[in-house]
């Protein structure tokens, strides 16, 4: 029975030990923080404090290991910067582009098509680590993609070493 509480406990530690710091504070993101660019277009939404820390989550689970801090292990020239992301061909810095890219990934100036190299939800014979990714899990990843740079001016850019 003790042998089982600890257990416990310690799995609920480990637990609590996978959220970076400012995840505690996600519920208080203000407003402006949570507005991101929706489309192309220049239209905005908002994301909820819920949807920016499901994003987050799942970030951790699934891209921090190639792309931690926005950063992009194997090619420097295309992170998850905003600079890197408005250049790029169609452009990514907007919630439906980076939607987009993980149904269909492209290379950097939109001519090849890279559903066989980057992980996305329409190969899941491929990727099956997203086979769970439902259509707003896509959102709020890719909205967290676009809020991560006001909440770390280290977001993005190139590794040094
Ligand atoms: C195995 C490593 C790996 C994983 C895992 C990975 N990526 Fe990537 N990602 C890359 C590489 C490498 C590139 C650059 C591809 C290229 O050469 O154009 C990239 C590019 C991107 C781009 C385009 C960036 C730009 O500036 O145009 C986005 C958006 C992106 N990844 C999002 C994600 C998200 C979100 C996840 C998690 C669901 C993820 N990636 C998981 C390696 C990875």
């Amino acid at each position: 029975m003790v042998k089982r509480f600890i257990l416990m406990a310690i799995a609920a530690i480990f637990f609590f030990l996978q959220f970076p710091i400012h995840n505690a504070s996600a519920l208080e993101l203000t407003e402006e923080t949570r507005t991101i660019p929706l489309n192309e277009e220049g239209e905005m939404t908002t994301l909820s404090s819920e949807q920016i820390t499901n994003g987050n989550r799942l970030f951790i689970r699934e891209c921090t290991q190639c792309h931690l801090q926005g950063k992009t292990k194997t090619n420097n020239n295309v992170s998850l910067g905003l600079e890197d992301l408005a250049l790029a061909e169609p452009p990514r810095d907007n919630l439906l582009g980076i939607v987009d890219y993980l149904k269909y990934p492209t290379s950097y100036d939109g001519e090849d098509d890279y559903t066989e190299l980057h992980v996305n939800v329409t190969r899941s014979d491929l990727y099956p680590e997203l086979r769970d990714f439902t259509e707003e899990d896509l959102y709020d990843v890719a909205g967290y993609v676009l809020v991560a740079p006001k909440l770390d001016s280290y977001w993005g850019g190139s590794i040094y070493f």
